[in-house]
């Protein structure tokens, strides 16, 4: 299998540290979007977190010219209809920081009671001026009322996953590797990107 260089569009070091962990395995080498100091910002004005996926995706496959990886997640709240969705980043404000967002979302909660079902979905996106690979991975869980745990980022001191008995913040990071959400669409891509090489060495 040829061995290619793909670059993953974050500067989300959290992110970067779990996706070098769950792509570690892939022949492919992986350099992150932090590496490339010009790199311009993305507007993520996309309605849906493919379309978002692939504007970060073709925005630096177009500036680099090297195939790129990229991901959008959204946490769907069944309480507040699917919300903040694809606009969990910013549910707060544009400038909200991760604590802002858990807040307003513990606050639109607080009449709901237990049991409030919510899952996190991740659209990753694959792009290399050719070939465009889409993979969704889901993870399903409930809102807490208050945060537990230290680990993690985002939401994750809130999102308690039942069948673990614990939120994504209280996980190690190879804990929340093995269910998350953004590990499930990675996994999937890692099988579309296989067969990708397989048919590209032909
Ligand atoms: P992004 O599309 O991956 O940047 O994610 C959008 C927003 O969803 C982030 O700003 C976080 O608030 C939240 N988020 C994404 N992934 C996770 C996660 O694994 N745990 C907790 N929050 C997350």
């Amino acid at each position: 299998m040829g061995r290619i260089r793909i670059v993953l569009a974050t500067r989300n070091e959290d992110k970067v540290r779990e996706l070098r962990a769950i792509l570690a395995d892939l022949p492919v080498e992986i350099v992150s979007a932090t590496e490339f100091r010009d790199l311009p910002p993305v507007e993520e004005n996309g309605a849906t977190l493919e379309e978002n996926a692939l504007l970060k995706a073709r925005a630096v496959h177009r500036f680099l010219g090297l195939p790129a990886l990229a991901d959008d997640t959204g946490l769907e709240v069944d309480a507040l209809g699917g919300r903040p969705g694809v606009y969990s980043s910013r549910f707060a404000g544009e400038q909200a920081t991760y604590e802002d967002n858990v807040r307003k979302l513990l606050e639109e909660l607080k009449d709901v009671p237990d049991g409030r079902t919510a899952r996190f979905r991740c659209v990753a996106a694959f792009v290399d001026g050719e070939t465009e690979l889409l993979a969704e991975g889901v993870c399903e869980g409930q809102i807490l009322h208050e945060p537990r745990g230290t680990g993690g980022f985002g939401y994750d001191p809130v999102f308690y996953v039942p069948e673990k008995g614990k939120t994504f913040a209280e996980m190690t990071l190879e804990e929340k590797n093995r269910i998350s959400h953004r590990s499930r669409a990675f996994q999937r891509m890692k099988e579309l990107l296989e067969q990708y090489l397989r048919r590209d060495k032909r």
